[in-house]
Formats: structure tokens, C-alpha cells, sequence
């Protein structure tokens, strides 16, 4: 057997995993980042031979996005065949060398690796030093009797797969080598090793293997020093207490010989109130999370502090207040970002076996309890799974943050997870744990107990992307009183999320709906030529999930979506409502008075601003105030009040907008007909500065000229479908699918034109719209009334067929000159919105052009929508009016064109701008891995009115 196919060897001569930290003093840091001699190999060779590298790599990459071995993301297929513990006997093999200097060989000399994928064994000056499994999971050797005073060579071997690689089959791009910081430590003999520090009530308690003297500080202020060897304990009068809102923290700084140490704690507590509640301190919260990965764009998985932090900034702009380590426990600094900006932390460990679902053909089988194929069931793998779970707590368990541990993810459910569950509950019982595959375990799909008992084994009910009416049984259910968290929601991928308020909306005040957490921070690609690659693109790839990997609530570059800011808009901390004249503003935060941020709120008429007030609300947490305002006496398009709330940088924390009552000017519009002169086929209108043509055999206004200018390039379409989004993979089939016997092949529609006749000054149109093959799904009357001041009421009357599925969209499109691109509109922006996904916008009157509506999807898909419209004025061309809300999108692209291009550079712009007037969108949901969009999101009525105006 080789070694690195071993289940049972782990690792050799590795220190045992400690308290993260890095020592302070004199040369008591060597960092080993930087360049180091490489050679890659395609297969790997076990004697202790080596050939000396000559090639150069840099330290910490990964080896695949710096042009070494093929690139591959695959989301639960493992990439060779499923037969544990063995990899391919090909196996890639890299071999890294490089110089570092050891000044005082009296001291200990350690080196530590934050992350090697998958598998290592380390030399110094040729002396075997040991080796170490486990990617995300820092390990750390004793390399004092190996070094020399002066210059020494350290030699490490890194295999692309070893036994490993079968618990660590997340999705993601599968990289390899040493992807995480390096460094040498020279430390006094005698030194501190673990340290484990714990608060009861205003006590610290230190649990410490070593000497010497430790001090505590508040905010820098020395408070306390004690002498110590072992255990020791401060009292701290008053503590501060820690939580997101407020992360307030301690330092601890322990000295021995000349080396210092530094922890910095907090006073937090965590648990589970009789209701099912989370409990920060006694208090409950909601966890408003997102599922979070190491992912850069062009370094795969390997993020300096910076790009951590700057991801951290982001989130806390997005009113996140939970992050789940999915699946792995990320570089150890991001823990300590983690508890000075205040989230709470679910630190997942390095584990996931999903392949076993797919391992026999035609099959998807999440068959792991007693089956012994599953790894969880095996005794020989025990001892990795403990590993990863014991790797993980040790190194993080002084963080104030954490406040739950996970087992991993997606891996079965079985005796290795339970012990696992069990070992970091008797270490650690201020914490919650978590196994999601315990729940999974414990319940079918119907909410019907399997085995509950598995439940128990973990102290979060845990499970994803659940159908909302599993959600609505579950917490009617007299019996459950779990406290039920959501793992994965709302799969973010392309377009969306849509309906994540929805869940805010209808579980919030179920006590024991403790929250969630978004599927996930942010899409993961490779940069080829500035172009985002995904699965499927690179050569080699055995086995791919296309672009399931660009599933992030912020692009790769983290710029935001309008899914990004709809996730902040479900997690803000204000709701405010109406009363008659009354504005009720509810502080949702946790901790935190309302007084510490700006309260600005306008009134606007038609899109003007009439009054604008800025106050200092004095709101104690969960608390309500109240104020009145001066209700605007008319609108004609609309009044509302919009309510904002700033933090000290200007960054807009919530905003709701309400909709104000008001007395309706209705438009005056003009009431003399224009009159017609008709020929076989053709229906013309004319008066002052405007022509309009109508073809009767296509039914529909083939020419417009306003002003002597064409504003028509072809002739107006009735069309209902739009470039399915990533959300709309299954719906795919039901629209457009060209098998021979699915699909009402929406997207090579016929227009059957029955009659068309004059009548007076109204053009009257029968007809119906089928795609090819298929009976017509729409069968419709439109009618257009052309008035002597060239305003054309048109009218829509239709029935969708019983039995078609709900529609993308139903509306029309004209097609203007590219010129006609600017364009003012009334209605939901000033990003795109969508019927479910509209929270982060506002109705207000915006001016904008066609290229600012292009929303870069790594997959090019339908954007750019605007709900809930009532105008839209292109600039020198055309108005479309409507006394009711209606949707619009105005794009240089039309759905044809995104729905070819799967990438970027395959999308090139359109001769004209496009514009959509439709009487409606469907919305946006989370179905491409969540639950189907929710009925009153489709646009499933059969009967369809639609008035609007062009004028
Ligand atoms: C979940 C899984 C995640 C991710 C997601 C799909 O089943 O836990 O890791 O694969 O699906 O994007
Ligand atoms: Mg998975």
C-alpha cells in the first residue's frame, strides 16, 4: 500500500494542533513565502531520490492557476473512479525546495503550513522530517534537530491526490500545492505550546501547558498581570460583552523568554432558549448568513489578508451577520478579522464525501445510514474524521466569533460523525454543533421521521435549500421544536436570488427559525484573457458542472448584483410601515440603538422630492417609534415616502420605501380620433409629426415616423420569452427544449394573424402565438386606438392555454434605432428589479441609457428589468404609458443574442436598442439549486388585460 493511500497514517511526527498564533520577539518569524525552486511532475515516484527542481513556483499559489496540471471544477463527482482509499495511479507530483537562514540552533525551530492540498512530506537538509494530510488544516513540525546555524534547504513533496482527497470532494475547482501562507518560527525552549482560553460569567479562565507571565488588556489598557505555570484565571469586573453588533474584545499577551504571545477574547455566550431561539448573550438573534469560500478569480484558492478582509468589509455592507466556513475552515487570520469586525461564525472542518452519491450509474443515492460503502460507517477512516474535526477546534477555538462547529458537509451520516460531534461537544459545551447530514438523516423529504433520534446527536436542526411548505409544516408542527437552521438558501447563482425575502418575511417570527445562510459569498471562476472560465472550458476535464461554480451573491470580482442587494434589504435591521399618516420605524438590530445611525426620509410626488427630513431616532433594540408626516394631496403617477437609514461613511444600511395614499390625477388625454386610410394591406395613421403604419397581415404597427424620424427598425413583436436565467434551468425544458416531444418551443414562436380590421380609428387584431410543433398557447385580441395627438391606446385581451406552464414574460418588442438609447422611466430602479426581487430598489423617476442596463453574468442571461413601471420616455423617440404597473427592459442585446453566448467575449452588441413593454415578468426565485420559484412569482393567470399607451 502506499503511504499516501493510508487512511490510517494521517500524518507523521506533526506537532499536535495548538491554539493559533504567532510569537512575537527577535527573529521569532521567518516568513517562507515568496519563490521556491519546483518541479512538477505528471506522475508522482515514492524513493527518496529526487531530482533537484529547476523551475520556479511562487508560495502560497495554487499549482493549476499558475500553469501547472489541468484545471478542473467538479461539483460532487469525485475526479477519478470511486474506489477508496486508492487515487489514480497517476498521480501528479509536485516537488518544492528552497534556502532559509536559522540564526540560534539553541532555540526550537518549527515550521508551520497553513494549507497544503493534498498530501505532503517534508525535508530539511535531506533529513526526513514527516508528513501531513488534510488541505485546509494547518500543520506544524519540529524541525530543531534538522537545522543548522546558517543556511538550510527545506524539500517538501506534494502530491495531487492520497486518501485525503476522498474526504474533500467540495464543490469547487480542484486545486493542488501550497496554497497557504508558509513560516519558520524560532522559539525559546520551555515555550508555551496550546493555549485555551474560556470566560464564565466575568472570569477568564487560561488552560495553558507553559510559563511565565500574562497580561490582560482592555482596549490596549493593562489591567491585570499574573506570573503563571499551567492553568490561570482573571476576574474582570463589568466585562464588556462580545457580540457582532458590538465585537468588542480582550487581549491576553503571555511573555516567556523574551517571546510574547497574544489572544485576543471576549465575554460571549452562546446557546438555544426553551423556544427553539438562538441566544447571543441571552438575547435572541437571527443568523443572516452566507455560505463562504476561498475563491480569488485568477489565485483559486489562495487570498492574501487583504482580499480576506476587503470580502469581510463587503459582507458587513450587506447587513451579514453569520458566515459558515463551507467546507473547510478558511486561513486562520479570517477568524481573528472575523472577531474584530463581529460575525458569528459556524467553523465547518475539511469534509465532504458527496461523490458517494454518484457512484453508480443512472443513480443519485444519499443511501449513508449503515451503509458500510459510506466513509462515515468504516473504522478504518475514523481517525481522519476525528482529525479534521480536532485540527479545526484547536486551532480555533479562542474565537469569540465561533459559535458553532460542523462536521463538514455532505458526507453521510454515521459513527465517525457522531464521534465527532460528541468529542467537540465535551471539549467545547459553549458552542453549538452542527451535521446537517444528521438532519438529512433523520427526515424524508415530507417531513416524515426517519430516524429522529439523529437529530439529537447535533444541537442545530440543519438543512438546505427546504421547499417553503416543508418550512410552513415543520414549524406548525406542534412537536418540532428544534431550532432550525438553514444551511444553504437561496442558491444565488446568476440573476438572484430572488425570493430570499420571502423567507424573512414569513419565518421571522417563528422563534425558532434561527436563520440562514445564502448559497454563497461569491462566484468562483478563472480569468483566461480577462474572460471568467468555469467547468467545462479547460482541457482535460474528465468530468465538469459547467457553471454551477458561479453561484455567488457578489460576481468574482466582487462587484454587487441586484441579487447582492437584495440579500441586504432581507437582512437590514429597520422595517418601517404605515398607518394613515403615521410612519412606524421597528430597529431590528440586536444590540444596537437606532441613535447611532442618520434616519433620512423623503416624501416624493411623481418622482419629485416635496420633503426631505433627517432625524435621530433614539430606538433601543427590537424596539418601535412612530412619527407623522403631511400625506401629499395628489399624484398622478405616484407618492411615496422613502426611509433610509446611514452609516457614519454615507454606506445606506436599509431603506424602505411605502407607497403614500393619495387622490390619482388621471392623465388627460386627448379624445379625438386620428382617422385611417387603408388599402389591401396596409392601415395608415397621420397627423401633426407623427405616421404610423399598420400591416394587416402581420397585425401589428410596422413603421413609425415621429418628427419625419423612423423609430422602428422592424415591426413591433408579441413575445413571451426572455434568455432563460440560471434560475430557470428546469424550466428550460418547459419553454424551449428541442427534443422532439418537450417544450412549447417558446423561443421559435409562429404569430398567427386571423383578421385584422379597421373600425374607425382602432385597428383590431385575432391572433395567436405556438411555438413550432405545438398547439398555440396564447390566443389573443389586441386592439389599437390611434388620437389625433399621436397617442396610440393599445389594448391586450388573451387567454394563455390551460395546460401551457407559466410564461417567462408576456409583452412587446420594439425595436428602435441604437441612438434611441437614453431613456427616463418611472418605476423600480435604479438596478434591475424583478417581481421577487425588488426590495433593494425604489420606484422613483430615473433617466438612464441601454448600456448601463447590461449586467455582466459570468453566463450571458436575461437582466435589466424594471418592475412595477408606469412610464418610460426614450430619449427623442418613443413614451409608453400605462395607468397600470407594467414591466420594462431597454437593452442593446436581445434574448436571442444572450441565450448564444455562453461566455463574454461571445456576446456582441445589437444595431439597435431593444425595449420591452411587457404586462409582466415572471420573477427571479433560486430553483437552479433551491426550491421552485413560488406560485405568485409565476405569471401563470390564463387571463391577460394589458393596457398601455405609446406615444
Ligand atoms: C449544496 C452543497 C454546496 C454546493 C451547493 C450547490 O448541496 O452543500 O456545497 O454544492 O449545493 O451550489
Ligand atoms: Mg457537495
Amino acid at each position: 500500500m502506499r503511504k499516501y493511500e493510508n487512511p490510517e497514517l494521517i500524518s507523521e511526527n506533526k506537532e499536535p494542533q495548538r491554539a493559533y498564533y504567532i510569537p512575537v520577539g527577535e527573529g521569532a518569524y521567518q516568513s517562507l513565502n515568496g519563490t521556491w525552486r519546483f518541479q512538477y511532475y505528471e506522475r508522482d515516484f515514492e524513493e527518496d531520490y529526487m531530482e533537484k527542481p529547476w523551475g520556479e513556483i511562487e508560495v502560497p499559489s495554487c499549482w493549476q492557476a499558475v500553469g501547472y496540471g489541468d484545471i478542473n471544477y467538479t461539483n460532487t463527482c469525485y475526479p477519478y473512479p470511486v474506489d477508496p482509499p486508492y487515487v489514480p495511479t497517476e498521480n501528479p507530483m509536485g516537488v518544492y525546495e528552497r534556502e532559509f537562514e536559522v540564526t540560534d540552533v539553541t532555540r526550537k525551530t518549527y515550521v508551520v503550513f497553513e494549507g497544503v492540498s493534498s498530501c505532503m512530506e517534508l525535508w530539511v537538509n535531506d533529513q526526513y522530517i514527516g508528513y501531513t494530510t488534510g488541505s485546509h488544516l494547518q500543520s506544524e513540525f519540529d524541525i530543531s534537530d534538522a537545522v543548522v546555524a546558517g543556511c538550510n534547504t527545506m524539500t517538501a513533496k506534494v502530491r495531487k491526490w492520497c486518501f485525503g482527497s476522498y474526504l474533500e470532494d467540495q464543490d469547487f475547482f480542484r486545486f493542488n500545492g501550497i496554497f497557504r501562507d508558509v513560516y519558520v518560527l524560532s522559539r525559546p525552549k520551555g515555550h508555551i505550546k496550546d493555549i485555551k482560553i474560556t470566560t464564565c460569567a466575568n472570569k477568564v479562565l487560561i488552560e495553558t501547558d507553559g510559563r511565565g507571565t500574562v497580561s490582560l488588556y482592555d482596549q490596549g489598557q493593562p489591567i491585570e498581570q499574573k506570573e503563571f505555570c499551567g492553568n490561570v484565571e482573571f476576574e474582570v469586573k463589568n466585562p464588556t460583552l462580545w457580540n457582532a453588533e458590538k465585537p468588542y474584545l480582550y487581549e491576553l499577551v503571555f511573555s516567556y523568554a523574551g517571546e510574547t504571545i497574544s489572544q485576543k477574547f471576549g465575554f460571549v455566550t452562546y446557546g438555544i432558549g426553551d423556544k427553539g431561539q438562538f441566544l447571543v448573550n441571552g438575547v435572541e438573534v437571527k443568523l443572516k448568513g452566507v455560505n463562504h469560500h476561498d475563491t480569488h478569480p485568477s489565485k483559486g484558492w489562495t487570498m492574501n489578508d487583504d482580499e480576506v478582509m476587503e470580502d469581510l468589509l463587503l459582507m458587513k455592507k450587506l447587513n451579514i451577520n453569520t458566515i459558515r466556513t463551507s467546507h473547510y475552515p478558511p486561513t486562520p487570520k479570517f477568524l481573528q478579522m472575523c472577531d474584530a469586525l463581529g460575525f458569528y461564525v459556524m467553523l465547518e472542518t475539511d469534509l465532504e464525501c458527496h461523490g458517494f452519491i454518484s457512484r453508480y450509474p443512472n443513480a443519485w443515492q444519499y443511501d449513508c445510514v449503515g451503509n458500510p460503502i459510506w466513509l462515515t460507517n468504516q473504522s478504518q477512516w475514523a481517525a481522519a474524521f476525528m482529525d479534521r474535526m480536532e485540527r479545526a477546534y484547536h486551532r480555533d477555538k479562542n474565537h469569540a466569533s465561533i459559535f458553532a462547529w460542523s462536521t463538514g458537509n455532505e458526507s453521510g451520516h454515521g459513527d465517525n460523525h457522531y464521534a465527532m460531534l460528541q468529542w467537540v461537544k465535551q471539549q467545547d459545551p459553549g458552542r453549538l454543533t452542527h451535521c446537517e447530514d444528521a438532519s438529512r438523516a433523520s427526515f424524508n423529504k415530507d417531513c416524515v421521521p426517519i430516524d429522529p433520534s439523529f437529530v439529537s446527536r447535533a444541537d442545530l436542526f440543519s438543512t438546505m435549500y427546504p421547499e417553503f411548505d416543508f418550512l410552513q409544516r415543520v414549524f406548525a408542527h406542534p412537536e418540532f421544536k428544534y431550532p432550525y437552521f438553514i444551511c444553504e438558501y437561496s442558491h444565488a447563482m446568476g440573476n438572484g436570488p430572488g425570493d430570499v425575502c420571502d423567507y424573512w418575511e414569513t419565518f421571522y417570527d417563528q422563534p425558532n427559525f434561527v436563520g440562514g445562510c445564502v448559497w454563497e459569498w461569491v462566484d468562483h471562476t478563472l480569468l483566461v484573457d480577462g474572460v471568467p472560465k468555469y467547468g467545462g472550458d479547460f482541457e482535460g476535464e474528465m468530468t465538469h458542472d459547467g457553471n454551477f461554480c458561479c453561484d455567488g451573491m457578489v460576481l468574482h470580482d466582487r462587484s454587487l448584483k441586484a441579487g447582492s442587494y437584495e440579500v441586504k434589504a432581507a437582512y437590514q435591521y429597520m422595517d418601517c410601515t404605515l398607518d394613515g399618516n403615521q410612519v412606524t420605524v421597528h430597529n431590528k438590530y440586536f444590540f444596537t440603538n437606532l441613535n447611532e445611525y442618520k434616519f433620512v426620509y423623503q416624501i416624493k410626488v411623481d418622482g419629485e422630492c416635496i420633503c426631505e427630513k433627517e432625524m435621530l431616532l433614539e430606538v433601543a433594540p427590537g424596539e418601535k417609534c412612530s412619527f407623522e408626516i403631511d400625506l401629499p394631496k395628489r399624484a398622478s403617477l405616484g407618492a411615496y415616502i422613502i426611509c433610509r437609514l446611514f452609516r457614519e461613511d454615507g454606506w445606506c444600511v436599509a431603506q424602505k420605501q411605502l407607497e403614500l395614499p393619495t387622490v390619482w390625477e388621471k392623465k388627460e388625454r386627448c379624445e379625438i380620433p386620428c382617422m385611417a386610410t387603408e388599402d389591401a394591406h396596409f392601415v395608415v395613421f397621420e397627423g401633426e409629426g407623427f405616421k404610423y403604419t399598420f400591416s394587416k397581415d402581420l397585425g401589428t404597427l410596422v413603421d413609425m415616423e415621429k418628427n419625419g424620424k423612423k423609430q422602428l427598425l422592424s415591426p413591433v413583436q408579441l413575445t413571451s420569452l426572455r434568455a432563460p436565467i440560471d434560475n430557470e434551468r428546469r424550466m428550460r425544458k418547459e419553454w424551449m427544449w428541442d427534443g422532439p416531444w418537450t417544450g412549447e418551443n417558446l423561443d421559435r414562436q409562429f404569430n398567427k394573424i386571423y383578421e385584422c380590421v379597421l373600425n374607425g380609428n382602432c385597428v383590431t387584431v385575432k391572433g395567436s402565438l405556438a411555438g413550432v410543433s405545438r398547439v398555440p398557447y396564447f390566443h389573443y385580441e389586441l386592439q389599437f386606438a390611434v388620437y389625433a395627438d399621436g397617442t396610440i391606446q393599445t389594448h391586450l385581451n388573451g387567454q394563455v392555454r390551460e395546460d401551457c406552464s407559466w410564461l417567462p414574460r408576456l409583452g412587446f418588442e420594439f425595436r428602435l434605432p441604437y441612438e434611441a438609447e437614453e431613456f427616463t422611466y418611472f418605476g423600480m430602479g435604479p438596478g434591475e428589479s424583478y417581481c421577487d426581487m425588488y426590495r433593494a430598489a425604489s420606484v422613483d423617476m430615473y433617466e438612464s441609457d441601454a448600456d448601463s442596463q447590461y449586467v455582466p453574468y459570468i453566463v450571458p442571461q436575461e437582466h435589466g428589468n424594471h418592475t412595477k413601471s408606469k412610464l418610460l420616455q426614450m430619449r427623442d423617440s418613443l413614451l409608453f404609458e400605462a395607468e397600470t404597473e407594467f414591466d420594462i427592459n431597454v437593452s442593446h442585446y436581445t434574448a436571442k443574442m444572450l441565450m448564444d453566448a455562453m461566455h463574454w467575449d461571445e456576446l456582441h452588441k445589437d444595431t439597435a436598442t431593444n425595449v420591452r413593454i411587457d404586462y409582466k415578468d415572471s420573477g427571479i426565485g433560486s430553483n437552479s439549486c433551491g426550491p421552485e420559484l413560488l406560485e405568485k412569482y409565476r405569471l401563470k393567470e390564463k387571463e391577460i388585460q394589458f393596457t398601455f399607451y405609446i406615444s
